[in-house]
């Protein structure tokens, strides 16, 4: 065991050394404003989102047992840790912008985990044909984890040249896997070397992606030992912000006061979309509980939460009478209490 391990470190240490020359990742330039507003971003007449996959993972206790394998909570590290194949499924959202003008804009926020799982669910869903016509503009990467990150080879086999936006936080062995890389015991593969532009945002910044669209970078240590998750602000004419996230690591409260606080959309905050990481492996904790029940007091028209919000959150949500967006319980989602696998819905 422990001759693995040192043989791991050493793999990883010259994968590290090996990547830093690799990360030739552009830095975009942030909004330059000292209080970036709505006006800021802009506006967009539509947004459709259509869940691809936001099943993280088949079984909470086979993905519990790996991680207190991988040595618990505090000290696990995804890219040396085993983690159990069968169990790998993935989060990967299409999103569609339509602007002022009609035009629309498509792009994929995260590419899941299990790539063979990812491309059932691009087939199903009519993201292999769209990827392969250079419909997608872009695949926007909220964050490192593995069931958001590791399912990279399903996007790039339709369009290995497809840009990529990351956070700025992302490690070596990141960059060495979206130049085509094999972590063997962690069983993240990815055969097919990117041969697009790579986008870096900064992290604690707000960056621009078109008219009415923004990320913003929030930087945090999170599980896993990957750092950084970037969340998408959309500014929809006469309706306003709708936030969607991978999985809201930095919770759910410090994503809507950063529309409140930052962005002064008080009462303009309209819909909320994605994972928001209250209950995901089980039962609602008391901190859990105090998200949702603050997570009332902002006005959401709109709440289309899943993945690893957890189905007792999206419970008490419900008990707590929040417009929950329901969904079709299809394709391998848990619960039809929430958007889910192959559901959409329109912001506009
Ligand atoms: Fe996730
Ligand atoms: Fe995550």
């Amino acid at each position: 065991m422990e001759r693995v391990s040192r043989r791991d470190f050493l793999k990883t240490t010259v994968v590290g050394g090996a990547v830093i020359a690799l990360d030739s990742a552009v830095l975009a330039p942030h909004v330059n404003a000292d209080a970036p507003d709505l006006k800021t971003i802009g506006e967009c007449k539509k947004v459709t989102v259509t869940c691809v996959s936001e099943v993280g993972w088949w079984d909470t206790k086979v993905l519990l047992a790996d991680l207190n394998k991988a040595g618990g909570p505090k000290d696990a590290e995804q890219w040396t840790s085993e983690w159990t194949p069968s169990n790998a499924a993935g989060s990967c959202t299409l999103i569609e912008v339509e602007a002022l003008d009609g035009s629309k804009r498509k792009f994929l926020v995260d590419t899941g985990w299990d790539a063979a799982y990812m491309d059932k669910r691009f087939k199903a869903t009519g993201v292999d044909r769209m990827l392969k016509n250079g419909e997608i503009d872009f695949l926007y990467v909220t964050h490192e984890h593995l069931d958001h990150f590791w399912g990279l080879a399903a996007t790039l086999q339709y369009k290995p040249d497809i840009k990529i936006i990351i956070p700025s936080t992302f490690q070596p062995p990141a960059f060495q896997f979206i130049e085509g890389t094999d972590f063997p015991k962690a069983h993240a593969r990815n055969t097919i070397k990117h041969q697009g532009e790579l986008m870096k945002l900064q992290i604690g910044k707000m960056t621009k992606l078109m008219d009415g669209v923004a990320s913003v970078g929030f930087d945090l240590p999170i599980i896993l030992k990957i750092r950084g998750e970037q969340s998408l602000y959309f500014n929809v004419k006469d309706k306003g912000l709708i936030l969607c996230t991978g999985c809201c690591h930095q919770n759910v409260i410090t994503l809507a006061d950063y529309a409140v606080n930052t962005l002064n959309a008080k009462g303009k905050l309209h819909a909320l979309y994605g994972g928001l990481h209250i209950a995901p492996f089980g039962p609602l904790s008391d901190e859990g509980r105090g998200w949702i029940e603050k997570l009332g007091s902002y006005g959401f028209i709109r709440i289309a939460c899943n993945h690893c919000t957890g189905v007792p959150a999206v419970q008490k949500m419900i008990e707590l009478g929040y417009p929950v967006v329901r969904g079709s319980g299809k394709d391998g989602s848990q619960s039809d209490l929430y958007i889910g696998n192959g559901d959409a819905v329109s912001f506009g």
